[in-house]
């Protein structure tokens, strides 16, 4: 049984799909199970650093950075993707971020959350606190 908005990862082809409409079946990728992502939430010393944070803008809105030290955004290792929704899962919103971007993005100050996937250690989650 899916749940909204869980993602699966294939660990074959790397397939990465987010569950819109919840389901009874189970997700199968190049013949096998896909990988339901758990994010993290807890930094490793000394390491880059990946769960998102949140700031205030003057104009209301909230800028989503990742991380407390921005995360590098090379092409071997950069943030692919941020998304954010609200407590109620009611709607998301996501940005697809490219090498040399910075690791931000703006958004409506409702959510409550926020995920980003980072090509190398996966998918992190952060709260607005
Ligand atoms: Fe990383």
């Amino acid at each position: 049984m899916t749940q909204r908005l869980e993602m699966y990862r294939c660990e074959i082809c790397g397939n990465l799909v987010q569950v819109l409409l919840e389901g009874a079946g189970e997700l199968v990728c190049c013949g096998q199970p896909m990988t339901l992502l758990e994010p993290k939430n807890v930094e490793n010393e000394g390491l880059e650093k990946h769960v998102p944070v949140f700031e205030k803008n003057a104009d209301g809105k909230i800028k989503i950075l990742i991380g407390s030290t921005p995360h590098p955004m090379l092409d071997e290792h950069y943030i692919e993707f941020i998304e954010t929704i609200p407590e109620d899962k009611s709607h998301m919103y996501l940005e697809y971020l490219k090498p040399g971007d910075e690791p931000c993005i703006t958004a409506e100050n409702n959510f409550k959350t926020a995920v980003e996937y980072c090509n190398i250690h996966g998918l992190w989650e952060g709260k607005n606190d």
